[in-house]
């Protein structure tokens, strides 16, 4: 039988007894940790990919994301202090729908963290160079991004050497040393068992805030109602579009869940602290979509009628020809959205600096996707299903060392050659397909047992799951071909290793459901302590 190797709940809780953390966490502090894990690349920099492919109607876009990620977030909520142990979504479904499942959800969930964690990084480099530039200090293109690279690789695989093409091949770079910088330092301090401090998470998250505010002051003022006309040049398809892709903007708020078994009052604390930093983010996200397009207007650029991708070769290509003519660079060609925004209306200086609280304030959401990854990889090699060698941990610094280093070695990789929008929809697919599992776990288990102590309970259940899981389709299936692919290519990939190593070295399978302790890890999620 496929589906028949359940992990039992009872041997999941009893590792998380032994564990015993401390309840420490508030309302507030779990409300700066999901501000903290949320506000990153996504407002940031994707807010041009957004534009470029709903326009305006981007707005509509954050709504509809936003919208998805509370129906999970309280699926996930329900999960999460029902089963407060670390692995997050891949332990639930563990418990819930069997191993095989499971080991789908985790292996999507390298995609969501670890591809994720490349996404950030690609943002901040962005905003590293920009700053480097504005202090004069010129970074060559050939090291700051792979548009030459992407160009080439797009002719080789039989794309028409279009002018737009050609001009990314003569402007664009090779790979993105920054961001593999940030990925390097940051797997060195994971290492070193660095997690961020609470303090340091609420200077971040005040730093984020801070920044956000002074761009919807600057901007509203200057709003111009054209800027919205038409609002949605793109139509319906474009605002799913790009709500699928901005979806990344809300991802990290899991964060919150995960820090469960530390919570006082997880009932009352969790769902809080869930709830209000996506409804903070999200009001954030649309006062400062509105700042931007009000300010400087976001029509995206079309070729023959319809929208070049974002992060396509073409589009960089298109973008340089704009650049190099003199006319204003377009929201949706700039790296850096925000920093662009407030240099266009006459605030460069300000602008310098929204570009230096990113450039402070992402390196923390590369370490929290970092570090859930590490703690997936290695929940997942200590239940058998990867060498065990992965879960090793360093004898001086208490970390799982081998997993931080392979994770860093992927994450940077990926930087190195992909642009941040490709990155942001990889890790989407994988995140949805979590989240999704995530809801149907949820009404398994309220019906598979359904007198276990449930310390929050989703409210309205059946309207709310059912709700997270056709939002989760529905954005899956609006994200471009390629991501779209990427799950389920992913996803044989996983198979074949599931079948050809870990099926017969499964820990459950082979009858060890040995109740082990996290103890010998600093436990805490980054930001939580
Ligand atoms: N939500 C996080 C970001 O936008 C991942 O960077």
């Amino acid at each position: 039988m496929l589906f028949d190797r359940v992990k039992s709940l009872d041997a999941i809780l009893a590792t998380a007894e032994k564990k015993g953390l401390h309840r420490s966490l508030g309302a507030f502090q779990l409300t700066m940790l999901g501000i903290g894990a949320v506000i990153g690349t996504g407002i940031f920099v994707l807010t041009s990919e957004a534009a470029q492919k709903a326009g305006p109607g981007m707005l509509l876009s954050f709504i509809v994301a936003g919208f998805v990620c509370a129906v999970a977030a309280l699926c996930y909520s329900e999960l999460a202090s029902m089963v407060p142990v670390s692995g997050s979504a891949y332990t639930y479904t563990y418990a819930v729908t069997g191993e095989l499942l499971a080991w789908m959800v985790g292996w999507a969930l390298i995609l969501e963290y670890a591809v994720g964690a490349s996404a950030v990084a690609v943002g901040w480099s962005n905003h590293f160079i920009g700053l480097l530039n504005g202090l004069g200090l010129h970074v060559p293109a050939a090291i700051s991004n792979a548009d030459a690279l992407m160009a080439h690789v797009a002719i080789a695989f039989g794309a028409a050497p279009s002018a737009d093409l050609t001009t990314a091949m003569a402007t664009g770079g090779w790979v993105n040393i920054p961001a593999v910088v940030i990925v390097g330092l940051v797997t060195w301090l994971l290492v070193l068992g660095t997690t961020e401090s609470a303090r340091a998470n609420a200077v971040l998250v005040a730093i984020k805030i801070v920044a956000l505010t002074v761009f919807v002051i600057l901007t509203i003022p200057v709003l111009k109602s054209s800027n919205f006309d038409p609002l949605m040049p793109t139509g319906t398809v474009g605002v799913f579009g790009a709500a699928a892709s901005i979806f990344f903007a809300y991802v990290g708020f899991d964060a919150v869940s995960t820090a469960a078994e530390e919570t006082k009052n997880p009932q009352r604390n969790v769902p809080i602290g869930l709830i209000a930093s996506l409804g903070i983010c999200t009001i954030f996200y649309l006062l400062v979509a509105t700042g931007a397009i009000g300010a400087i207007g976001a029509q995206p650029v079309m070729s023959a009628g319809i929208p070049l991708s974002p992060g396509s070769p073409e589009l960089a290509g298109r973008c340089a020809s704009i650049v190099a003519s003199g006319t204003l660079e377009p929201l949706v060609c700039s790296k850096e959205a925000l920093v662009h925004v407030l240099s266009s209306i006459g605030w460069p200086g300000v602008g310098r600096l929204v570009g230096l609280a990113a450039v402070l304030a992402l390196p923390s959401v590369v370490l929290m996707m970092m570090f859930g990854q590490t703690r997936v990889f290695f929940t997942m090699a200590r239940d058998g299903l990867l060498p065990a060698k992965l879960a090793s941990v360093h004898p001086k610094f208490r970390t799982p060392h081998v997993v931080t280093v392979v994770t860093g070695i992927g994450a940077a990789l990926a930087s190195a050659v992909l642009p941040v929008g490709k990155l942001a929809d990889y890790s989407n697919s994988g995140t949805l397909f979590a989240f999704f599992m995530v809801a149907v776990s949820v009404m398994v288990l309220r019906k598979t047992d359904p007198t276990r102590r449930r310390p929050f309970r989703t409210p309205a259940v059946y309207i709310i799951a059912p709700l997270a899981i056709i939002g989760c389709l529905g954005l899956y299936f609006s994200l471009p071909l390629t991501a779209i692919l990427v799950l389920p290519g992913w996803g044989a990939i996983g198979l074949v290793v599931y079948f050809v190593y870990s099926r017969s070295r499964s820990h459950v399978g082979r009858g060890l459901t040995e109740v082990v302790s996290d103890d010998e890890l600093a436990p805490a999620p980054p930001g939580a302590r």
